[in-house]
């Protein structure tokens, strides 16, 4: 049998509970929480069996715990505790796409620089396993453009407002309640959320930290019932589309609500689903679609990291680098 690896897990809110919640039905593989890391010690929670600290070095430091399991909110905390785990020679696997998609001129030497693996699926499209695809799969092929909604909550409260007439207001305290939206729910309806995914799936496919300064994102807050209504008396939708592609030479990002037809393969990705369009050269045009937000879709995401580093596996993009046609 196995031995068991140890998992330190910082963070205990919607995606850690859907993790823990997730690992309890993976029996099999080899590998149990032995610490958690919580902000607030003194707060009632499920996982009564589990050990929980305040104290993050009791994680790092502990030579028993192999695999750090980042799923806190706050970007500055986790680049720390995440660093400090790499150094320590311990694996780690994140879902901070802010945290992520801001560092990945420093994360990119990680990968080089660190035996241990850095792994992040949770971080893009929720419980589709884009970052996986795009890193393996389509890195050995040339992508013309990656189109996609990517950003669950904004998805969410536009589809609220179409199809059942409910205000911006209302939608947004529904997306936050259901646990769609971040704790500071800004970054989801301004269109920087599905920035900073975007500038991940650049990364894996491209093999280029694209600057995020290059991005262009729009609110959704400027959508009103009335263009809403408009749209559909034409029988089409207003979506949040996040769109990558090189445009003479360069990767060029764009996060903005558009006007899309019944035969735009995003018309049907309603609610908090997120689709990613991914299209290459040779094989043509590929899309994912599935549940991009919640508790236990990004959970399950964190578990296919679990397996894939438990089996060994890196990202393919510290070992080659591609270069943008
Ligand atoms: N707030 C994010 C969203 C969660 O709504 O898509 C998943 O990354």
């Amino acid at each position: 049998m196995n031995e068991q690896k140890k998992i330190g897990l910082f963070g205990f809110g919607t995606v850690g509970q859907g993790f823990y919640e997730n690992l309890k039905k993976h029996t099999h593989l080899s590998a149990v929480i032995a610490k958690v890391c919580v902000r607030r010690i003194d707060l009632p929670r499920i996982g009564h069996e589990l050990y929980f600290t305040d104290n993050p070095d009791e994680l790092l430091l502990d030579p028993e715990i192999d695999i750090i399991i980042e799923l806190i909110d706050d970007a500055v905390a986790a680049k720390q505790y995440v660093h400090t785990a790499l150094r320590e020679g311990k694996s780690v696997i994140s879902a901070n796409k802010k945290m992520i998609g801001e560092s990945l001129k420093e994360i990119d030497e990680w990968h080089t620089r660190y035996d241990a693996t850095f792994l992040y699926e949770a971080a893009v499209g929720g419980g589709i396993p884009i970052v996986h695809a795009v890193d393996g799969f389509f890195r050995d092929q040339e992508v013309l453009k990656i189109r996609g909604i990517l950003n669950g909550s904004s998805n969410y409260i536009l589809t609220q407002m179409q199809q059942n007439q409910w205000s911006f207001e209302q939608a947004l305290i529904d997306a936050q309640a259901k646990g769609f939206a971040e704790q500071n729910p800004t970054l989801d309806i301004s269109g920087v959320d599905a920035s900073y995914k975007l500038s991940i799936l650049a990364y894996h496919a491209f093999g280029e930290v694209p600057s995020l300064s290059s991005f262009s994102a729009e609110s959704i807050e400027n959508v009103t019932k009335e263009l809403i209504k408009k749209a559909k008396t034409k029988g089409k939708k207003i979506k949040p589309i996040a769109t990558i592609e090189i445009v003479d030479g360069k990767i060029v990002c764009t996060v903005k609500p558009q006007l899309v037809s019944p035969n735009d393969e995003l018309f049907s990705v309603d609610f908090e689903n997120n689709a990613i369009s991914v299209e290459t050269l040779i094989s043509g045009k590929h899309t994912a679609a599935g549940k991009g937000a919640g508790s236990l879709p990004t959970g399950s995401a964190v578990i296919e990291d679990l397996k894939r580093l438990l089996s060994g596996y890196s990202y393919q993009v510290s070992k080659s680098k591609k270069t943008v046609a």
